[in-house]
């Protein structure tokens, strides 16, 4: 059964179109590539809740589902999963609408990221539980 798509508030928090130069020989979309949008996603996604600048401490149960074309729209989706006293973990998945691959969106990749508040010397920073309500979507 396909993948039904995130039902996250919002949309998309990153949507792009991957172009020829992220490729790798084979013609795919480098998956280092893929890794850095949903870094971006998540890391945009953290800051917002945590009032200020973030760094990607872990990321885990990474997962490659299907590749990704030159052309393809790509949209990472976030969800909250869990707020520590100094971190936030994130679930993202990323959809492909692709050429050639018909119209539908599939999920193409799914992780876990897990990012740290920072303080102003650099060390992790308590973050206001009022913006860490768990999202639920995806
Ligand atoms: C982020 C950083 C400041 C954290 O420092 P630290 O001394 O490891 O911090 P702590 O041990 O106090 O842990 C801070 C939080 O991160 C969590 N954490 C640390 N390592 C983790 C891991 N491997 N997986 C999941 N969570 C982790 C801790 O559980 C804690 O969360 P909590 O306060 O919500 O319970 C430090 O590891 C760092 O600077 N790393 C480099 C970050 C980086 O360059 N990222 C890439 C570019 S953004």
């Amino acid at each position: 059964m396909a993948d039904k798509l995130p039902d996250v508030p919002g949309g998309p928090h990153l949507r792009t179109v991957a172009m020829p130069r992220d490729s790798n020989a084979g013609g795919d979309i480098f998956g280092g590539w893929t890794l850095s949008q949903m870094d971006l996603a998540g890391g945009t996604f953290a800051a917002e809740r945590a009032g200020g600048r973030v760094a990607t401490v872990a990321i885990e149960a990474m997962r490659f589902l299907r590749p990704v074309g030159v052309g393809d729209e790509v949209s990472c989706y976030c969800s909250l999963e869990e707020a520590g006293e100094t971190s936030l973990t994130v679930k993202i998945e990323t959809w492909a609408r692709g050429r050639g691959r018909g119209k539908a969106p599939e999920k193409v990749t799914q992780g876990v990221f897990t990012f740290v508040a920072l303080g102003e010397d650099g060390r992790p920073r308590k973050i206001p539980t009022e913006n860490t309500e768990t999202s639920g979507g995806g």
